[in-house]
């Protein structure tokens, strides 16, 4: 007897020295119910917002949003291939000052989750490490390999001890209450074996050494060693438990829409099922949700994973890729978090007690015995309403949807029932547009000078470029004898290009292969239902063929234009962001790796890959750096109106446009281009790319699994048609628009847009 009141005097000593030993150091920890903060277990509602994709000047706006939508914290991923360039260059200014944002979220008096990786997938140029990361001798990426350890800590501690500095950590009074280490390691582990459980193990024990005073998470790694929290990403979560009774459950990707792929649909999530997951994973005892994207903005210059990821990165998001609350999702979830809210205490003091209300209902009741209940009531029938009975009462739930009952008897949110109203989205033709366009060739002809080099053979093309540049030229010429048959009438010779990725443009002599086929169907290929018909009609006929991002490999056929002599084969390759996701993902390859092979000669055919090949990093519009006011003043461009005419491939463009008044955010509608990239005063908007969607435009309702192919909009449609022009990128008068066009399109069409929403 007397024992066990020693022991229970014992337990009640401890748990108030750790709570005042939590409340005077401020440190955060975890049980199996919750995180932790100043000795109070917390329901934490997060959402996804990273830095890069927006600017600095929206930051606060964004941020103050996800506040008002009654989230507690703010996550970003660091990026490390922005932060660090080149070895031991570091670059945290403007869109990458990773203090200013965490600065931000805590004058908003929010929470931050710094989830560091520095793997971090994220549809990111390279899932966010810099290239030169691979050139790193001996290196292999994401497993029990010394070079990339080494440098993976570096870079961790690096980014710790600047938050520290600032004193960012929660343990320091600051917003940072969580941080994570690596990214969905689960799948390498399982493929790695031995090497990838060392890994873990020593990314653990890096990351926890770090000494923050806030835990590690660990996403989708159900071996995440202790005391790192392993954490669950995906459409639902209410299937996931922790690998160990005294971690809570915790949600670290609440995807709320997906990310589009040039050429694909747009992906939508209805607000409906996203409230029914996240309140199924409630009930079920989880504690943290971090809604995966908040806000998905925009990926700005060649920052897009891929290969062929979009630039933009709206995913659906609550607020869209402008900085605008997009309704209902936006004012749906908002309420459902005030309602959460006014359940926290009961869903922290005690575990569900599950009640089956039907076939498919239940109810999952929250109830210390102290006064406080909430209950939520389910129906998982994606087809029809129920009528239930609980606590004596009568209630209906629509099909596929739960009720909150903050006291056990009201309603007081339905995740089916939306209020808010659909936003209106207008993109209006702004009174200041585009003048004073100027041309300029980026010459295929003159294109051996002092910035090319030979080898024999084909190379691959990172290697080459360092990813300097999209684009890699590979030239060679073959000799045609007059006497071959197809120089007189006979069939013409066919050129097969077989690649590595992402796309290519073949040239002979200087002219875009087949061009005249090619413009046709880009004319038509708007009104086309189908990508995929585009892309088999490219090959057949036209200059330019392109890779998928699921197989990145594909071949190039066409018939080309050779005459007796010399000829020039011209081959301009384009990588359209590296991959951000993949076992081993840093091996693989890009560029034209061969064969490239002549058909229909008199001999038959003739292999070019081992002929000596003549290569050429990035444009010469880009060594000349046109893209600046300097650089474009450097150079003649074509005026008048003869600049806008003519939709030939290889072009640059210049153009003045003053900004429109007012504050609304600002887009070029790039619907008459065709494919290439483009610049305001100075600055990368991105890539651009008008490839139709491909895809099933027809299921819309908001009951039943969920996946990332239903719900989708666009089929038929350019993917992007609209690029998003930073307001902070503009001067009020003189702004220099910039665009380099691969294929062919008409610029007097290019308009500048004003989106609103009503
Ligand atoms: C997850 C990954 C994220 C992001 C997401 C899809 O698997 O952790 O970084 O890529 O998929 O948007």
């Amino acid at each position: 007897m007397e024992t066990s009141l020693v022991s229970q005097f014992l337990k009640v000593y401890t748990f108030y020295l750790l709570m005042v030993v939590q409340l005077v150091f401020c440190i955060v920890t975890y049980d199996k119910k919750a995180i932790i903060i100043n000795g109070q277990r917390r329901i934490l509602l997060s959402g996804s917002i990273h830095y890069p994709r927006s600017t600095p000047e929206m930051w606060e706006d964004l941020i103050n949003k996800a506040k008002d939508a009654n989230l507690d914290v703010i996550e970003t991923y660091v990026f490390w291939n922005v932060h660090e360039p080149s070895p031991g260059n570091y670059n945290f200014d403007g869109r990458y000052d990773l203090v200013r944002f965490i600065k931000t979220v805590q004058k908003a008096g929010l929470y931050a989750h710094l989830r560091i990786g520095p793997y971090v997938c994220a549809e990111w140029n390279f899932g966010g490490f810099p290239v030169w990361l691979k050139y790193v001798p001996g290196i292999s990426f994401r497993t029990d390999n010394e070079p990339f350890k080494a440098a993976m800590q570096k870079f961790t501690n690096k980014i710790v001890e600047m938050m520290k500095s600032e004193n960012l950590f929660e343990s320091q009074g600051g917003p940072i209450i969580l941080s994570q280490i690596e990214n969905e390691y689960q799948p390498e582990r399982e493929a790695l074996g031995a090497a990838g459980e060392a890994y873990v193990q020593w990314a653990a024990q890096m990351a926890v050494g770090l000494n923050t005073g806030v835990p590690w998470v660990m996403c989708k790694e159900d071996d995440a060693p202790d005391p790192i929290i392993n954490t669950c990403n995906g459409f639902y979560c209410d299937e996931f438990s922790p690998n160990k009774p005294y971690k809570p459950t915790m949600w670290t990707e609440a995807w709320t829409g997906w990310f589009a792929e040039f050429g694909g649909t747009i992906p939508m999530r209805p607000v409906q099922d996203l409230a029914f997951a996240v309140a199924r994973f409630i009930q079920k005892g989880g504690s943290f949700v971090n809604y995966y994207m908040f806000h998905g903005g925009t990926n700005f210059g060649r920052t897009a994973g891929g290969p062929f990821i979009t630039t933009s990165y709206d995913y659906d998001a609550p607020i869209d890729e402008y900085g605008l609350i997009r309704e209902p999702k936006y004012s749906h979830l908002k309420e459902f978090h005030r309602v959460i809210k006014l359940c926290e205490s009961a869903l922290l003091s005690s575990d569900p007690t599950v009640v089956s209300l039907g076939n498919y209902q239940q109810a999952h009741v929250f109830s210390s015995g102290k006064g406080n209940c909430a209950a939520f009531l389910s129906n998982y029938d994606s087809n029809t309403a129920a009528r239930v009975v609980f606590n004596n009462k009568h209630f209906n739930l629509p099909p596929w949807s739960i009720s909150i009952l903050p006291d056990c008897s009201h309603v007081a949110f339905n995740t089916a029932k939306v209020g808010a109203r659909t936003s209106q989205v207008r993109m209006t033709p702004t009174v200041s547009q585009l003048h004073s366009w100027g041309a300029y060739s980026e010459d295929v002809f003159s294109l051996v000078d002092s910035s090319t080099f030979e080898a024999v053979g084909l190379l691959e093309q990172i290697n080459i470029t360092r990813d300097n540049s999209d684009y890699l030229w590979y030239i060679t010429s073959v000799d045609i004898s007059p006497s071959e048959s197809f120089l007189r009438g006979g069939q013409k010779p066919t050129l097969n290009v077989y690649s590595s990725g992402h796309a290519v443009h073949v040239f002979v002599n200087g002219k875009l292969s087949g061009n005249d086929a090619y413009m046709h169907i880009i004319g038509r290929t708007a009104s086309r239902k189908h990508f995929l018909y585009f892309l088999l009609w490219n090959s057949q006929f036209s200059g330019s063929s392109y890779g998928t991002r699921k197989d990145t490999k594909f071949t190039f056929t066409g018939p080309v234009d050779l005459q007796a002599g010399t000829n020039r084969i011209e081959l301009l390759s384009i990588a359209v962001g590296l991959p951000n996701i993949g076992l081993h993902y840093e091996e693989w390859n890009t560029g034209i790796l061969g064969p490239v092979v002549l058909q229909g000669l008199n001999q038959g055919h003739k292999d070019l890959s081992s002929l000596k090949w003549t290569y050429r990093v990035g444009l010469k519009g880009e060594t000349m750096n046109l893209i600046s006011q300097h650089g474009a003043s450097s150079i003649e461009w074509i005026g008048g109106a003869v600049a806008t005419q003519g939709q030939q491939p290889l072009k640059w463009y210049k153009a003045y446009f003053d900004a429109p008044e007012g504050n609304d955010p600002v887009a070029l509608d790039m619907r008459s281009m065709g494919k290439g990239q483009v610049w305001i005063n100075g600055q990368s908007i991105g890539r651009y790319w008008t490839a139709s969607a491909n895809g099933k435009c027809d299921d819309f309702h908001y009951a039943g699994t969920y996946r990332q192919t239903k719900c989708q909009l666009g089929c038929g449609q350019p993917t992007q048609k609209w690029y998003h022009v930073p307001r902070s990128w503009l001067k009020p008068t003189q702004n220099l628009l910039v665009l380099f066009e691969e294929i062919g399109g008409d610029v007097s069409r290019i308009l500048l847009v004003k989106r609103t929403t009503s």
